[in-house]
């Protein structure tokens, strides 16, 4: 369904920064990647995203398509990113029928909630393979094109630079989280996988960095993910910025990682949570004090500093 721009992208972003560019997208039949890929569309690009359903990756991509008329969007499903071999022939098919890759996001993920007494090694490696092998496979396939790309248009010279890569990490492995072993190990190997990338690929004129998005509202990942708030609770409270994140603040950050703006940022990763994992790790789940916004102070605890009256500073 046609949705307005304003629900997926900010309107800072100049009509036709990515005309001509081509962006494959793992994952991108799922809420977080394809608000990304409907941004860059909107934008000027054409897109190729892949993902298991058939039926639901053909049909995202021809609802991304209604982001800009005359948009190309090829959806390929039946694509497992644990093959290295069914995402090499999804890279070979964008090629054949876009021309190029010039951006990759590597953003296809599993997830559930186990403790480790019932995670099988199985279902371990399940997350590990899917996440972390997933997104090298991603990036292994598109890397030759990107590398290509990038001569072709390189930072610093092009207007819009081409050769980037995106890998959608998470911010659960910071300070652990229970029921997340699987997701923790595999996300802090997407980090570093990406850090890889950049130190042996930017030379070849490649930037590579991270979002780690936070809990985003309407996401596959929130509903399997996150309890249910209770009627007249605001859960979000604890997350400095009061509030869950937006598809479109991902799909914000991801414009500006690809575009000319970003040329300088490589091996980085940028955290689009509100300050969520500041506050909401294990154990410093500490919401913040009201008292504090009507000017009040600490009262009623031992161990408290005596204020001098009238002293502010
Ligand atoms: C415990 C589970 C399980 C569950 C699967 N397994 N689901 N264990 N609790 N809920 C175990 C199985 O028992 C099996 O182990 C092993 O994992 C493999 O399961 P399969 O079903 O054979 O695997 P597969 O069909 O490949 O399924 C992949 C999956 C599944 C990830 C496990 O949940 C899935 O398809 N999910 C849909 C995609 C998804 O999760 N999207 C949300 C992404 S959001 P045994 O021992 O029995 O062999 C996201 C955000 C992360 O990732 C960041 C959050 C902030």
């Amino acid at each position: 369904m046609p949705q307005d721009p304003s629900e997926y992208v900010s309107k800072i972003f100049k009509d036709g920064i990515f005309k001509d560019k081509v962006v494959f997208c793992t994952g991108g039949n799922g809420s977080i990647c394809s608000g990304q890929v409907r941004a860059l569309v909107h934008l000027g690009a054409n897109a190729c995203i892949v993902g298991r359903n058939v039926e639901k990756t053909e049909g995202m991509a021809k609802d991304i398509a209604t982001a800009r008329e005359g948009a190309k969007v090829i959806g390929i499903g039946a694509c497992d990113v644990r093959s290295m071999e069914s995402v090499q022939k999804a890279v070979d098919t964008c090629v054949k029928e876009l021309g190029r890759i010039d951006f990759c996001i590597a953003g296809a993920a599993g997830n559930f909630l186990a403790p480790m007494s019932q995670l099988s090694s199985n279902a371990f490696k399940t997350v590990i393979d899917i996440d972390l092998i997933g997104s090298y496979n991603c990036a292994k396939a598109c890397l030759p094109e990107l590398v290509k790309a990038a001569k072709e248009h390189p930072t610093g010279e092009s207007t819009v630079p081409s050769g980037r890569i995106i890998f959608i990490s998470a911010t659960l492995h910071y300070g652990g989280t229970v029921l997340q072993t699987h997701a923790v190990a595999a996300k802090a190997g997407v980090d570093a996988l990406s850090s890889q990338v950049c130190i042996e690929y930017g030379p070849l004129g490649i930037t590579s960095n991270v979002i780690s998005p936070g809990p985003i509202g309407g996401t596959e990942g929130m509903d399997r993910l996150a309890k249910k708030a209770k009627e007249g609770t605001n859960p979000w409270k604890v997350i400095p910025s009061g509030r869950m994140g937006k598809v479109k603040d991902i799909a914000d950050a991801t414009v500006y990682l690809f575009s000319d703006a970003a040329n300088y940022v490589n091996g980085e990763v940028l955290v689009v949570d509100g300050g969520a994992w500041r506050t909401t790790s294990t154990g410093r789940d500490f919401p913040y004090p009201d008292f504090l916004l009507e000017g009040g102070s600490v009262e009623g605890v031992g161990g408290m500093k005596k204020q001098k009256s009238g002293s502010k500073l």
